[in-house]
C-alpha cells in the first residue's frame, strides 16, 4: 500500500488527509449536535432518570420526539458519546443495553445548574450569530468593520438594540458565563476588592457580576453601565444601580472598573479609548490608587502540551473578528494598549482559567 502513489503522492498520506479534511469540514456537528440535545432536554432528562438510561427508555419519555424519527435517536447519542457529553455505563444482570449517563461537560449544561453554560451555547449557535461566519471569505475582500455586518447590515449592538429576541438571548448568555466567574472571582479575588468605596462595571450587561459584589461587599456602591436597550427597565436596588450611556463617551466615576469580556470585543483604537476613560473615571474617583480590573484572556504564545485551551483561545479570538472589532491579545499587546492609555502598570493574576484577571494602575 505504501508504494501506491495516486498523482504522486503516497496513497496512504493521501487518505489520511483526505480523513483530516473531512473531520474538520463536519465540526459543525459537534456544535449542532449539542445544540439538539439541548432542544430535545436529553441532559435534564437523563439526570432526572437518576440512574443510567438505556436508548430504550430515553426515547419513551423524550415528550417531542415524533415516532417516526425514534429510531434515530441512538446516531445523535453515538457521536455525543464520541463527543464526550455522555458516557455509556454497563447496567449490570445480564442486561443487553447499556446506559447512559451524563458527564462533567452535560451537567453543566442542566437547566437548574445555576452556572448553566446553556444559554451562552444557544446565543453563540443563534442563527443570526451564525450567519456571518459564512461570510468572512467576502469580508477578508470588502472594507466593511465585521463580517457581522456584512451579514446584517449592522454591527452586533445596534442590531441588539432593534430585535429583542436576540438582545434578550445574548444577554442571558453573557449572564450565564458571569455567574460561573462570579462564584469564583468573589472567593479568590477577595482581596482585590478590599478598601474600595465604589467600582462601576462597564459592559456590565444586566447585572449578574455587578450585583454578586454588590451584596458580597454590601458598603460599595457597585454601578452597571450598559447600552441604554440592555439596562432598560431594570431597577436599582440597595447599594447597587444601573446607568444608561455610551462607554465611548465615558461613564460614572468610580474607585475601581470593572471590564469584563469587554476589552476583546473592540481594536486596539477603541481599547485605548475605553482606558482613557477607565483612567479619568478613577480619577474622578474618591480613592488614591484606583485601578481598572479586567477580566479577558491572555494568549498564550505556546500553547505545546495544551492543546485544547489553545485552541479555545484561537477559537474565541475567531470569534471576537467575526462578530466584534476585536481580538485576543497576549501580555505584550496587553501591555503596549496599557502605556498607549497612560497607565503605569499593570498585573495578571491567574485564577480563572482560561481567562485573568487584570489589575491596570494608573
Ligand atoms: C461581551 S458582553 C459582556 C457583558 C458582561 N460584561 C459579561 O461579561 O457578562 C459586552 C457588553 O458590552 C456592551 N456594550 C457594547 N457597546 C457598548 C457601548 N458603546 N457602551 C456601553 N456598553 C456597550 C454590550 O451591550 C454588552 O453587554
Amino acid at each position: 500500500m505504501d508504494k501506491v502513489n495516486v498523482n504522486g503522492e503516497n496513497a496512504n498520506e493521501l487518505l489520511q488527509a483526505q480523513a483530516h479534511i473531512w473531520n474538520h469540514m463536519f465540526r459543525f456537528i459537534d456544535s449542532m449536535s449539542l445544540q439538539c440535545a439541548i432542544d430535545l432536554d436529553i441532559p435534564d432528562i437523563i439526570q432526572k432518570h437518576g440512574k443510567p438510561m438505556t436508548i430504550t427508555e430515553l426515547v419513551a419519555v423524550l415528550p417531542t420526539l415524533h415516532p417516526s424519527k425514534a429510531c434515530n435517536i441512538y446516531r445523535l447519542m453515538r457521536v455525543l458519546v464520541h463527543s464526550g457529553y455522555f458516557a455509556l455505563q454497563k447496567l449490570g444482570d445480564g442486561a443487553d443495553e447499556d446506559g447512559y449517563v451524563l458527564t462533567h461537560a452535560s451537567r453543566l449544561l442542566l437547566k437548574d445548574n445555576p452556572v448553566s453554560a446553556t444559554p451562552v451555547l444557544k446565543a453563540m449557535l443563534d442563527p443570526i450569530l451564525m450567519q456571518p461566519w459564512h461570510f468572512l471569505g467576502t469580508w477578508f475582500q470588502n472594507d466593511d468593520r465585521t463580517p457581522f455586518v456584512t451579514a446584517h447590515g449592522k454591527i452586533l449592538w445596534d442590531y441588539c438594540g432593534h430585535d429583542s429576541r436576540v438582545n434578550n438571548s445574548f444577554n442571558e448568555g453573557m449572564a450565564s458565563d458571569a455567574r460561573l466567574v462570579n462564584s469564583i472571582l468573589i472567593d479568590k479575588y477577595k482581596r482585590g476588592f478590599e478598601g474600595l468605596n465604589s467600582v462601576v462595571d462597564v459592559g456590565g450587561g444586566t447585572g449578574t457580576l455587578a450585583k454578586a459584589i454588590a451584596h458580597a461587599f454590601p458598603h460599595m456602591d457597585c454601578t452597571v453601565f450598559d447600552l441604554p436597550h440592555v439596562v432598560a427597565g431594570l431597577k436599582d436596588s440597595g447599594n447597587l444601580k444601573y446607568v444608561g450611556g455610551d462607554m465611548f463617551e465615558g461613564f460614572p466615576a468610580a474607585d475601581a472598573v470593572l471590564l469584563k469580556w469587554i476589552m476583546h470585543d473592540w481594536s486596539d483604537e477603541e481599547c485605548v479609548k475605553i482606558l482613557k476613560h477607565c483612567k479619568e473615571a478613577i480619577c474622578r474617583g474618591e480613592k488614591e490608587g484606583g485601578k481598572v480590573i479586567i477580566i479577558d484572556m491572555v494568549m498564550m504564545k505556546n500553547g505545546k502540551g495544551k492543546e485544547e485551551l489553545m485552541e479555545t483561545q484561537l477559537f474565541i479570538d475567531m470569534v471576537m473578528m467575526v462578530l466584534m472589532t476585536g481580538k485576543e491579545r497576549d501580555e505584550e499587546e496587553w501591555a503596549k494598549l496599557f502605556s498607549a492609555a497612560g497607565f503605569s502598570g499593570y498585573k495578571i493574576i491567574q485564577i480563572l482559567g482560561l481567562r485573568s484577571v487584570i489589575e491596570v494602575y494608573p
